[in-house]
């Protein structure tokens, strides 16, 4: 799509958003980091931090797409300039290169197991199974198959079918996850695990509110597939009828949907099989279902199905992040397309390839790292529509936005103070003890607060506004 076309309809705006969006966010790295967060607390905040954090930072993502009308370099540049517009587009472009890194690494197990699962290989004794070939050089040929099948598409350029896919995908997703939801509440030993998920502990959530805050905003970024440029692409192709505020509520409310589910399967089933959940790691997933599937009238036809599906979500997601470096290579730099989708694909080849072969390694890129890169992406976007271009953003906010018009201006002082100031709190919780500083948390509301005014008056300054 080099070329300025629209899209068909609304809806094939939100359905391409929502085949980026819905992927291993939800049914893998969801599950995965609530039990390693406290289960309930996490989940709690999590869900807070998509209303109040997700929903607001992909609405000015969306905004700032259709005005700049671009991959994200270009938009950038012509939204801010040539200097800061290049830097945001280039660090878009690194955010996109690094979670493809291990989201192929992530997608090649989960064709792994889509191709183990007509045999139920990994039933018997899924812990084994995953340890065996969850890091190492099987893991690398997997990684090399998702990815070639995700740069093949983008290669020839047919990725417009996403749009259909992602009509049966998500709802086939939660069909599938409501009857294993189902089944899991008539297996024995879940008890521990639905009291560990859902059971409210405001003591323990006021203990660790500080700890989860990043990773809870980090994951609801990550399963709304915001602020890293891609959705920003997305949304230079639609038109002024689209009412941005409706789409975001809608792909937000799906996605999250999915993902509070997964951790109702998954969850349980940790628990009903003795795994701690903490322990479970990056394989949580994969430990807890085959356990299911072994057990399940039919297992193997299910367990393909399951995994099909989500490989078929996995897909859809990567594409769309693979087209973020890619077109920007087009877009920016003239490179032919398929010369450009090779380039990147190689170098994804390597640096999925190393993640692939070190367990340490991926957990902090595909944790940690991540959630760095995008908060720090949300900080730059709240930056760019908040208090560079308030009165514009404002603009295109109610542009098509029907009913939703009047809640322009609530939306931009949260972009403009809230969020800057949660996001800039999040980040000293993560960054001081990484550079050896002990800060309490008034300390470090404290430097929130001081570090968004400090910033917003010198861009007023600087520029003039
Ligand atoms: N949201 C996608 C998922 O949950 C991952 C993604 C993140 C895609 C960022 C694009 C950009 O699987």
């Amino acid at each position: 799509m080099a070329d300025r076309d629209t899209w068909v309809s609304s809806l094939g705006f939100v359905l391409a958003s929502v085949g980026s969006a819905a992927g291993l966010g939800n049914v893998w790295r969801f599950p995965w980091l609530t039990a390693e967060n406290g289960g309930s607390a996490f989940l709690v905040v999590y869900l807070l931090v998509v209303v109040g954090v997700g929903v607001p930072g992909l609405l000015a993502e969306f905004v700032l797409g259709r005005r700049g009308r671009q991959t994200p370099i270009g938009a950038f540049r012509s939204l801010i300039g040539s200097k800061w517009g290049s830097a945001l587009g280039a660090f878009n472009v690194v955010t996109t290169l690094a979670i493809l890194s291990f989201y192929s690494v992530v997608g090649g197990w989960i064709l792994r197991y889509t191709l183990a699962s007509p045999t139920g290989a990994y039933f018997a004794q899924p812990q084994q199974y995953f340890g065996a070939m969850g890091f190492g050089p099987a893991a690398v040929g997997f990684h090399l198959a998702f990815l070639g099948i995700v740069a093949g598409i983008v290669f020839f350029g047919v990725d417009r079918g996403i749009e259909r896919v992602s009509k049966v995908m998500l709802p086939a997703i939660a069909v599938l996850l409501v009857g294993l939801a189902a089944w899991t509440a008539t297996q024995p030993g879940t008890a521990a695990g639905y009291e560990y998920y859902l059971r409210f502990d405001a003591g323990y959530l006021a203990a660790n509110l500080p700890s989860v805050l990043g990773p809870a905003a980090g994951q609801a970024l990550f399963a709304l597939s915001a602020v890293a440029g891609t959705l920003l692409t997305y949304a230079s192709y639609i038109d002024d009828d689209t009412s941005l505020p409706r789409d975001t509520l809608a792909i937000a409310i799906s996605n999250t949907f999915v993902g509070v589910l997964a951790g109702l399967v998954v969850i349980p089933l940790l628990f009903s099989q003795g795994v701690d959940p903490g322990g479970g790691g990056p394989g949580a997933l994969f430990v807890a279902l085959a356990g299911a599937f072994g057990s399940l009238p039919g297992g193997p036809v299910v367990a393909t199905a399951f995994f099909g599906t989500v490989l078929l979500a996995a897909v859809t997601s990567g594409i769309s992040l693979l087209e973020v470096p890619v077109a920007t290579l087009v877009d920016t730099y003239g490179v032919p397309r398929r010369r450009a989708t090779l380039l990147v694909s190689l170098l994804l080849a390597v640096t999925g390839g190393a993640l692939a072969l070190s367990n340490g390694a991926f957990q902090f890129v595909s944790g940690t790292l991540a959630d760095l890169l995008l908060s720090i992406g949300l900080l730059a976007f709240l930056a760019v529509a908040g208090w560079l271009l308030p009165t514009d953003s404002v603009a295109e906010f109610r542009t098509g936005a029907g009913r939703f018009a009047p809640l322009a201006g609530s939306w931009i002082a949260i972009v403009g103070w809230v969020l800057p100031t949660v996001v800039l709190f999040s980040l000293t919780s993560s960054v001081a003890p990484l550079v050896g500083a002990t800060l309490g948390l008034g300390g470090r509301a404290l430097v929130a607060v001081a570090v968004t005014l400090a910033c917003r008056l010198t861009v007023a300054v600087v520029s003039g506004r």
